[in-house]
């Protein structure tokens, strides 16, 4: 694996994204709100689209069509196309665990720096 600095810190806000180019890997990276950062793979299985451009959000749990709530703010990369999510933390996909998931890679933070190793 080789250690790639991405950016500082603070280039990535509070809550959101950003999508670098790593050699020929295109990587979103996630900093969440309890300052936690991880890096998945910026392709959609489903049919391709860019993961990086769709939104960050909890995930949906209804319990009827009026009673929508989020959990784990922050931590759903939802797809702009068809709005499969997957959960930043471990790839998986919210409704198919097991069976779809996206690519994760490792990153830190050293020395006020945004590091992936891939
Ligand atoms: S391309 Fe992502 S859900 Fe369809």
């Amino acid at each position: 694996m080789e250690r790639n600095v991405l950016c500082k810190k603070s280039e990535i806000p509070l809550g959101e994204s950003k999508v670098f180019q790593v050699r020929r890997l295109s990587v979103v990276v996630v900093r969440k709100e309890n300052e936690q950062f991880y890096a998945v793979r910026n392709f959609c299985p489903h049919q391709g689209a860019e993961l990086g451009k769709g939104v960050l959000r909890g995930a949906a749990r209804a319990n009827d069509v009026k009673d929508v709530c989020y959990e784990k703010p922050g931590s759903f990369l939802y797809c702009p196309w068809h709005h499969w999510s997957f959960d930043v933390e471990n790839g998986c996909s919210m409704h198919d665990p097991e069976n779809t998931k996206i690519k994760t890679y490792d990153v830190k933070v050293e020395n006020d720096e945004v590091v992936l190793y891939a």
